[in-house]
């Protein structure tokens, strides 16, 4: 623990859990906690919860939980050091700074000074006389100096050492150069420069550091872009390019695109506020973010069938994180790129005015399939579009739409009503057979969520588990286990480290509660303390702890029979083992 317990204790007795959860999830009061739809999956009936007393959220639909700051380093994907410094911050707190681990937060630190470096050193060559023809290259593709100054572009020159010699100088480290992934290993074991003869986009994180690259080639060669891999600084999934720029805008909507260009030409358009997911699928994690900045999206992938596939695949994603979307078609183009390029930006202001809603969007998809003149067709397009609507939750829109399509396929609008009415009762149906499913399952499972925490036996760690909900409701109780239970009787090593801290805070005269834990358990680990401690806890609770350390008692007793005395051969293995190993040397 590099950071000091007296500040951690203050930093989260000031941030109440409910007030910074609130920032991020609208919560509602029930009984004595708060639920909410939880951040970190997707779901429409609230089973996020979080406890003002005991000042923990908990999840019982993805598992997830913890204090304050597990709930900062889930929310905002940082490691602990930087949730300390983020909540710090918002509480007018400064992390004492001798505390403040050295390790973790300098090499992270060197790591984004290295790409900044990079991002300099790749700019100054862009404008160096002698590449005058990649300056022409931007020019060609109508960017000005000042688009490019603002996206920080620049130029990786065609050599295999340009690059790291000129880092080497800055007294950057080969170790430093790979963590990266600026540089590439051979099969000789050399180290090379990854980006060579490449347009260079540097995309950044929401504080504005460099994170990673995108590379492009001035011809048709392949790949045509090149990325940087995942880096201890660089999680693709979990970033937008242009996002950094895009958070400022003034615009109630975001335009996500697909690629680097088509962002960079709509913000020097003036649509300051498009982003692009990077070089993949739009992930949950990206529309999670995007949600925090605005309600509404417009997508505009590339006008073929690639970008149209793609376009409904984000629809969907983004309909979870709870937006309001609309998909801009992009007529006689590839994509918005070259649209702007050819008919300018108040053309495409009007093909945003334009845009169809998610549900006009899909109907059109739909209808493009058949030929509606035809009777076979009207009935699939009927069935077809009966099942899409039959997602939407609104009574309203549900209707609105539902007229929409009779009318698209020249159908009363009762017989689509029937059909859509079958379409939801059969879903119904279905979603009940899965959750009754489910149920079982979950209850079967009862393990914790990650492996490397998993009970080897089930029914003493219960009691564990059991003991521990106990103490966290009760700190008091911990005396009354004096002489009755230590923690060499607990089977579950993860359970086992619980119960020791809580008794090393019990007699340091802290409180047991997990904000008390954080920073010394693993989010994993934290998120099985907050579902343990979350259980209800029973109301006589000295008997409960006798049952419990019976059951634990009875367990220990049961596993002595079966390794020592019911089995003769493993009885003689285990004696071999002691000698072999010496006993104590293990
Ligand atoms: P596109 O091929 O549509 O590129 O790929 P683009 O953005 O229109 O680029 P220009 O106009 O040809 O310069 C869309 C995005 O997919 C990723 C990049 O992020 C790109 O911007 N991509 C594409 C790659 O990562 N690698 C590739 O080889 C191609
Ligand atoms: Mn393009």
């Amino acid at each position: 623990m590099a950071i000091d317990q007296s500040f951690l204790d203050e930093l989260t007795a000031r941030s109440d859990i409910v007030d910074v959860v609130s920032r991020y999830v609208s919560l509602k009061k029930s009984g004595s906690n708060y639920f909410g739809l939880c951040p970190f999956h997707n779901e429409k009936s609230p089973s996020f919860s979080v406890s003002q007393d005991k000042q923990i959220f908990h999840c019982f639909g993805c598992g997830v939980g913890g204090g304050v700051l597990s709930f900062i380093m889930r929310a905002e994907g940082l490691e602990f050091h930087d949730a300390v410094s983020f909540l710090a911050k918002q509480n007018g707190m400064t992390v004492p700074e001798s505390n403040y681990d050295p390790k973790a937060g300098k090499r992270r630190e060197r790591l984004f000074e290295l790409m900044r470096d990079t991002a300099r050193f790749y700019y100054s060559e862009l404008w160096k006389p002698e590449n005058a023809k990649v300056q022409q290259y931007f020019a060609r593709r109508g960017l000005t100096k000042k688009t490019m100054n603002r996206f920080g572009l620049g130029f990786a020159p065609d050599s295999f050492f340009a690059t790291m010699d000129a880092m080497h100088e800055k007294g950057y480290t080969k170790e430093e150069l790979l963590a990266c992934g600026l540089v590439a290993k051979s099969e000789k074991g050399n180290l090379y420069d990854k980006f060579r003869n490449r347009v260079m986009f540097p995309i950044f994180d929401l504080r504005g550091n460099v994170i990673a690259f995108g590379g492009r080639v001035m011809d048709d060669s392949k790949p045509k872009y090149l990325n940087s891999p995942e880096t201890a600084i660089f999680h693709k999934s979990r970033n937008l390019f242009a996002i950094e720029q895009a958070r400022k805008t003034k615009n109630n909507y975001f335009i996500l695109a697909e690629g680097y260009m088509d962002v960079i030409a709509l913000h020097q358009a003036g649509f300051d506020s498009a982003v692009a997911s990077l070089g993949t699928s739009l992930t949950e994690e990206q529309a999670r973010l995007l949600a925090r900045y605005t309600q509404n999206i417009i997508i505009s992938y590339d006008a073929d069938n690639a970008g149209q596939a793609a376009s409904q695949r984000a629809i969907d994603i983004l309909k979870k994180a709870g937006l309001n979307v609309r998909v801009l078609k992009i007529p006689n183009a590839k994509d918005p790129d070259e649209f702007i390029k050819e008919k300018g930006s108040d053309a495409f202001r009007r093909l945003i005015e334009k845009s169809a809603d998610d549900i006009a969007y899909k109907l059109d998809i739909i209808a493009a399939k058949f030929d509606l003149e035809e009777d076979q067709d009207r009935i699939s397009f009927l069935k077809e579009s009966a099942y899409m609507l039959s997602f939407i939750d609104s009574d309203i829109e549900r209707e609105i739409y539902t007229s929409r399509a009779a009318a698209m396929a020249n159908i009363s609008i009762d017989s689509m009503m029937v059909e859509v009415k079958k379409a939801i009762q059969k879903r119904e149906h279905n979603l009940q057979k899965q959750q009754k499913r489910e149920v079982r399952a979950a209850a079967q499972k009862a393990q914790p969520k990650d492996k490397s925490l998993k009970y080897d036996n089930i029914i003493s760690a219960r009691a564990e588990e059991g003991i521990l909900s106990i103490i966290f409701g009760d700190n008091s109780l911990v005396s009354y286990l004096n002489g009755k239970i230590s923690p060499d009787n607990f089977t579950s090593p993860i359970l086992r480290a619980f119960f020791i801290y809580a008794l090393e805070l019990y007699e340091n005269g802290k409180n047991i509660t997990i904000p008390a834990f954080e920073g010394h358990f693993k989010p994993d680990a934290l998120s099985l303390l907050a579902t343990i401690t979350s259980r209800p806890i029973p109301s006589m609770r000295k008997k409960a702890l006798d049952d419990y350390i019976y059951k634990i008692n009875e367990c220990s007793l049961k596993s002595d029979d079966t390794t020592t005395q019911s089995d003769p051969l493993l009885a003689k293995a285990k004696m071999k083992k002691e000698k072999i190993f010496g006993g104590n040397r293990l």
